[in-house]
């Protein structure tokens, strides 16, 4: 049995453990530092996907209407790393498909994307109730479905959209706006990531939308550089 420690010191390495979790109900304090019994490695995505669905590793699982795995291309040169479902994800089962998804989908097509062409998931898998920030126990829950879905896609760019994706991936407190314009390396694999303005708040925040334009701009530059 691994301590938490060792888990991320493996997680760092780029090395993958899966262990089952015991039920958790809305609320509960759930203890990351106490692995389950039964460690299982996750090769493929339909293995990937069915863990996701069966996944009871947090107290979200209690609640949702059903998990929201991720979708797009398997093998997209870009991937975006989201928060979590909302009321719309949650019904439908794919990621941003409410209106921050409409505008996700005309900043890509501004890129020249479609929404088909890259691949879409999220830190969390499951809605939390009343749109809550994930807590860091959700999210470290949940992290290495994500990063086994980085590794099967193989990108060769992420792009953080939003507060919560970017510190949880740079492990940082500082707001985006002081995380965009560079480059990062993320995991094992030190994979090239970009942050940007999380969609949703670039809808209440319209006159944020030139600097996310940059950010895409300064993501397509670094696509061309890393082809
Ligand atoms: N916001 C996110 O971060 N992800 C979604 O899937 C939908 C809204």
């Amino acid at each position: 049995m691994l301590d938490q420690r060792q888990h991320s010191m493996l997680d760092a390495m780029g090395i993958q453990l899966w262990s089952r979790r015991q039920q958790h109900q809305p609320g509960d304090i759930v203890d990351v530092t106490q692995p389950d019994e039964a460690e299982e490695q996750l090769h493929d995505w339909e293995s990937l996907q069915q863990a996701v669905e069966t996944c009871h590793r947090c107290g979200l699982a209690a609640t949702r209407t059903q998990t929201v795995f991720g979708a797009g291309n398997q093998h997209a040169e870009l991937m975006i790393i989201g928060e979590a479902p909302g009321a719309d994800e949650d019904r439908q089962g794919e990621p941003f498909v409410g209106r921050a998804g409409q505008l996700l989908n005309q900043m890509l097509l501004a890129c020249g994307f479609s929404r088909e062409q890259v691949y879409i998931a999220n830190i969390l898998k499951c809605r939390p109730q009343g749109n809550c920030n994930p807590s860091p126990e959700e999210m470290i829950s949940c992290r290495h479905y994500l990063n086994r879905q980085i590794e099967l896609v193989a990108p060769k760019l992420l792009l953080a959209v939003g507060g919560v994706a970017a510190t949880s991936l740079l492990d940082s407190d500082k707001p985006v706006g002081q995380l965009r314009g560079e480059l990062y390396h993320y995991g094992g694999q030190k994979v090239p990531m970009i942050v940007t303005y999380h969609p949703a708040y670039l809808l209440r925040q319209p006159s944020e939308k030139r600097k996310s334009w940059e950010d895409l701009q300064f993501a397509m530059r670094k696509l061309g550089d890393l082809s």
